[in-house]
């Protein structure tokens, strides 16, 4: 682990622009639950069977009352000192970019005053995949913040928009719907662009966000992976370290 650690430091210490994609593994230790571990599962769904418009469309009572128990758990979760580890690094270098798949907004706490950080912009992740915190109108896209009180009695109790009245969802992205095509470009531009991508804490299964490490790599750069499992992108680290984020991140990003 410490040739590996001290590799990984090398890579970092000489890279000139550096992004992060990260997954639900860097906020495990914060106790959100990860997607496919066995921990994901509620009242025996998968969260494929519930992060779709099919399932939405079938029974908004039902997705709703999903999100309204994982914004209700986010209330009692902080970001970890893997979310605060990368923050500092994206704040005080500013060829640091933060790409992420998680909703959970974590890395938006860690870069502002939960983090220390008066203003936070230089650490604001890219949210691939949206965010929890928010609701948007299904018919006409405006969005609001979002609150764990949902009252799933009725599709009537359920948030509808001020503007038009329609159903509200929820401000994620969901299995089948296409991403958000400017942070997408961000996204890729910065990985193009970057000579090393660290991958933290995630499967890498989901497209198109698994390519965005595999867009550094195209392109001459290196992959440093963080996660105590083996992944399809494990092959193609110049350096990987098996560990949980919280623990390794802070010992590889120097104060
Ligand atoms: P997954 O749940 O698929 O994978 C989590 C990864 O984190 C696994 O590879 C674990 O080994 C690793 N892991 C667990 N604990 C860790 C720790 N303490 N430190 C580091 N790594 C750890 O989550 P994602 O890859 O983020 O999409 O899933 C990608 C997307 O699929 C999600 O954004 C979501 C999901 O369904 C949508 O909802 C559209």
């Amino acid at each position: 682990m410490n040739v590996e650690l001290e590799a990984a430091r090398e890579l970092l210490d000489n890279a000139r622009r550096i992004v992060a994609v990260t997954g639900a593994g860097i906020s495990a230790e914060s106790g959100v639950p990860t997607f496919r571990g066995p921990e994901g599962v509620w009242k025996s769904y998968r969260p494929e069977e519930l992060a779709t418009p099919k399932a939405f469309g079938r029974s908004p009572q039902l997705v709703w009352e999903w999100y309204a128990w994982r914004r209700k758990l986010l209330e009692h979760c902080s970001p970890n000192p893997a979310h605060l580890a990368l923050a500092r690094l994206a704040y005080d270098h500013l060829k640091v970019a933060i790409i992420t798949q998680n909703v959970d907004g974590l890395h938006t706490r860690a870069a502002g005053d939960e983090g220390g950080y008066a203003d936070p912009s230089p650490a604001l992740p890219i949210e691939l995949h949206g965010s929890i915190a928010r609701d948007r109108c299904s018919a006409c896209d405006s969005r609001q913040p979002g609150s764990a009180t949902i009252d799933v009695t009725s599709l009537g109790t359920l948030p509808h928009c001020d503007r038009c009245s329609a159903l509200m969802r929820p401000d994620v992205v969901w299995f089948g719907e296409a991403l958000d095509r400017v942070l997408l470009d961000q996204a890729f531009h910065l990985a193009k662009s970057a000579d090393v991508c660290l991958v933290i804490g995630t499967s890498a299964l989901v497209h198109p966000a698994a390519l965005v490490p595999l867009t550094t790599l195209d392109n001459g750069g290196k992959l440093i992976e963080i996660n105590p499992h083996k992944t399809s992108l494990s092959p193609y680290a110049s350096a990987r370290l098996s560990a949980p984020a919280g623990t390794i991140l802070s010992k590889l990003i120097h104060s």
